[in-house]
């Protein structure tokens, strides 16, 4: 069953799960990340609101010391918070799953496909989900090619303004928009520096705005849209980290119809990848239309994500809602069902 909450005034029924909690959250944050210090700042957060819940909290690093120490504590449910690669692509939760470690997310094939922008954006579409006119350029074709070769037909296929972006990043790393063919060549170089794989797409002028998913228990429900409105128009690595230099507004203001449409189109996306717990995705309104950007397995956390905001919007505590996340883990347990040969 899927359920919309949209904002405070047309509320769904939420009860809260009535779980037994494990005796221990292992909260993984950090990792060998571009995004580490941020996931080091959203496991912060996650381990101090589930603590404001009673909660008995270890905070991890990813590292060699991992597996053993998972293995001292076998009634403990993991709940990753690593953004970037290691994080968000699946690999780490292979691992959990092959350890029989119980855990709050996604499993990591959904990651796999969900992570990479470009295979992401394909499964949406196929889904009837809206989103920009895209190519994926492999590095070694963008240097075999040249740069000359490629900038007149991405111009006749995309159109400026575009978008280019590492296919397999986060928190806007490499994302650079392209007004003319001259800013082209740099951008993808840009994005090179962060992955194999970039994106080149159309730019999407509108409303930014974040819609999180949430499945406690009930099935998965849209919090209420964070509308996006960085101060320097640019919602770039600075406009996401340090407070103040962004306004986040929630609900979004837009008309009810719209956030509805934002829902929809959220819960669509966490629903055709296969997403589990908890997802969140980016949305650019366009003439009242959601067009989607890209969803994120492990969204922020920090004093400034949307997640936290989006929860308490809905009348959530933070520590409510990921302590909520962890019951459902702990009772799912750890063990999957193997692949079929
Ligand atoms: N096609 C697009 N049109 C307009 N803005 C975009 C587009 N793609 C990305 N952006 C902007 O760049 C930011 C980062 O892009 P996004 O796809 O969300 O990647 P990530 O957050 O993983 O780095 C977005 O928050 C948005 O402000
Ligand atoms: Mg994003």
């Amino acid at each position: 069953m899927s359920a919309v909450q949209q904002g405070p005034d047309v509320s769904v029924p939420v009860e809260p799960v009535d779980l037994p909690l494990p005796e221990l959250v292992v909260v993984l944050a950090g990792g060998l990340s571009h995004e580490r210090d941020v996931s080091l700042r959203s496991g912060r957060r996650v381990a101090q609101a589930l603590r404001s819940r009673g909660l008995d909290v270890l905070e991890s690093d990813v590292d060699s010391s991992l597996v053993p120490r998972l293995a001292e504590v076998p009634g403990a449910v993991v709940f990753p918070v690593l953004h970037g690669e290691a994080g968000e692509d699946g690999a780490l939760r292979e691992v959990l799953a092959l350890l029989g470690v119980p855990f709050v997310g996604s499993v990591g094939s959904a990651c796999r496909v969900a992570f990479d922008k470009s295979i992401a954006t394909t499964v949406v579409a196929d889904a009837g989900v809206t989103v920009p006119t895209q190519v994926a350029l492999p590095h070694e074709i963008f240097r075999e090619l040249g740069a000359q070769a490629l900038v007149a037909a991405l111009g006749d296929q995309i159109g400026f303004p575009m978008m280019v972006k590492p296919s397999r990043g986060g928190s806007a790393l490499g994302c650079s928009k392209v007004s003319t063919p001259e800013e082209l060549p740099a951008a993808m170089v840009g994005a090179y520096a962060y992955g194999p794989v970039a994106v080149v797409e159309s730019f999407v002028e509108g409303t930014e705005v974040t819609v999180a998913v949430v499945d406690r228990g009930h099935g998965p429900a849209a919090l209420p849209a964070v509308e996006i409105r960085p101060d320097s128009g640019v919602y770039d690595y600075t406009a996401r980290y340090t407070a103040g230099t962004t306004r986040f507004l929630c609900p979004a203001e837009i008309p009810a119809d719209v956030a509805a449409r934002c829902a929809e189109v959220a819960l669509r996306v966490h629903d055709e990848l296969g997403l589990r717990d908890l997802s969140r995705t980016d949305l650019v309104v366009r003439d009242g239309e959601p067009v989607f950007l890209e969803v994120n397995v492990a969204p922020g956390m920090t004093e400034t994500s949307a997640v936290p905001l989006a929860s308490e919007a809905a009348g959530w505590s933070l520590g409510k809602m990921c302590a909520d996340l962890v019951a459902v883990a702990a009772a799912r347990g750890g063990r999957t069902a193997p692949v079929p040969a």
